[in-house]
């Protein structure tokens, strides 16, 4: 049982091919095109390991620039940009858990961590929210955090709910603070 989480950019160190995870192609890609999509900008690609055995990655995420069109974005969110056809976001485009470690709080672990560094970085590049295209079965876990449904299987966390859930901690873990 993992307690101590700590979560970093992914690296040459990482073991990619150790990450078992079955659901769609989120192993594939982790092994395949992760390196590749940061080398081109195309992602940030975050994993979480225990800092005891920094090498096996526990769970990963990715974050991209986005833009919805603004009739796309929920009612009460579009007045306000009501001038900007376009409107930037953020994408968590892919979150996963190894196979082995689920129902351990890590996927929420993961989630808030990604939440803080939107949060964060949205000081410096504006955002409006998070967005994601949730994976069949995994709609729910999203819904329990406050994601709204958009259309499809994507959903949408306005900034400001994200900022509340960025300041919770997924208890039992805790974050390594050696970042
Ligand atoms: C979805 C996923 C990331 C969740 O990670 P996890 O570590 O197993 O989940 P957690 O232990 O953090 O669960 C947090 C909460 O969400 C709930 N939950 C977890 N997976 C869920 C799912 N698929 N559907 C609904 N609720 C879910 C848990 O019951 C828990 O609820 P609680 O706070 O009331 O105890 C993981 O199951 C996974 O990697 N799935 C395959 C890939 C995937 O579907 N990714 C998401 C789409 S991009």
């Amino acid at each position: 049982m993992v307690e101590v989480i700590r979560v970093e950019a992914l690296g040459r160190h990482h073991d990619r091919a150790g990450f078992a995870c079955p659901t769609g192609n989120l192993g594939t890609y982790l092994r395949e095109r992760a390196s590749q999509d940061v080398k081109r900008g195309a992602a940030a690609v975050f994993v979480g390991v225990d800092p005891s055995a920094p090498a096996k990655i526990l769970g990963y995420y990715t974050l991209s620039s986005f833009s919805l069109k603004l009739q796309d974005i929920p009612t009460p969110y579009q007045r306000p940009l009501a001038r900007y056809p376009d409107v930037g976001v953020t994408l968590l485009g892919r979150l996963a858990v190894d196979i082995t470690c689920r129902g351990q709080h890590l996927g929420e672990f993961l989630l808030f961590d990604a939440l803080r560094r939107v949060v964060l970085s949205s000081s410096t590049i504006a955002t409006v929210a998070l967005v994601v295209d949730a994976l069949e079965g995994s709609e729910t876990f999203y819904t329990h955090y406050g994601f709204m449904h958009l259309g499809g299987q994507r959903y949408w966390l306005p900034l400001d709910t994200a900022r509340l859930l960025g300041q919770k901690q997924s208890a039992p873990l805790s974050a390594d603070d050696e970042r």
